[in-house]
């Protein structure tokens, strides 16, 4: 099913419906939106990221993901935020392999995403899928603006934003970021 699709299946027009996504390695996932009981999967995720990988995600060294993030990203705000995760369907290890999310501060226009891989998850167009789903999600949810900071460095996520559509400009703050941005 296509992103608008997933968007479409229900009546109201905002709303998300799970759909299963074939990836190009034939292997197939399960997208939906992260839920409370997602806390134990999600951690399992974090632990098996590479470092570079939560580096690129958190900006910052973490060897940890601390409770009081994990409690957040689990209850993202009905109003504000929307994330979604991707989940392995077969397999002996069946779990959660990629998370995407946007968050808006209140009465902002303007949502800023972020999007995160297992490392043995890479390269099969799972990321711009899900990107793409939060994209359509954002707009249908009245949002104009989509950003979010990368590091300069990161090649993978820099691509990934300019296939989208996403223009790339420096961060005024932090000459080691880029900030893409999506006029929605
Ligand atoms: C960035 C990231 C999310 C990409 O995930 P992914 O699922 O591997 O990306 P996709 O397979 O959807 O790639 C889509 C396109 O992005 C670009 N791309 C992805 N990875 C790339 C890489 N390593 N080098 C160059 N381009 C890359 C390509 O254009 C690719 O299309 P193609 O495979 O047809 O050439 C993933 O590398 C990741 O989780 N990195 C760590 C966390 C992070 O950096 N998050 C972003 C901060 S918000």
């Amino acid at each position: 099913m296509d992103a608008a699709k997933a968007v479409h299946g229900n009546t109201d027009p905002a709303a998300f419906e799970p759909f299963t996504l074939r990836l190009r390695d034939g292997r197939d996932v399960l997208v939906r939106e992260i839920a409370e009981g997602d806390k134990a999967g999600l951690l399992a995720a974090f632990n098996r990221l590479s470092a570079d990988a939560r580096y690129a995600r958190f900006m910052a060294a973490m060897a940890q993901l601390p409770e009081a993030m994990l409690e957040q990203a689990t209850h993202p705000s009905a109003e504000r935020e929307f994330a979604l995760v991707a989940l392995a369907t077969e397999g002996n290890a069946p779990g959660i392999v990629a998370g995407a999310r946007y968050a808006a501060a209140p009465g902002s226009d303007t949502c800023e995403f972020a999007v995160t891989v297992s490392d043995d998850w890479h390269r099969l167009g799972l990321a711009r899928r899900l990107l793409a789903v939060l994209v359509d999600v954002a707009r249908r949810r009245g949002y104009r603006c989509m950003e979010g900071y990368v590091l300069s460095s990161n090649t993978a996520m820099r691509q990934l934003a300019h296939r989208l559509g996403f223009a790339d400009v420096p961060c005024p703050d932090d000459a080691t970021l880029r900030v893409v941005t999506l006029a929605l």
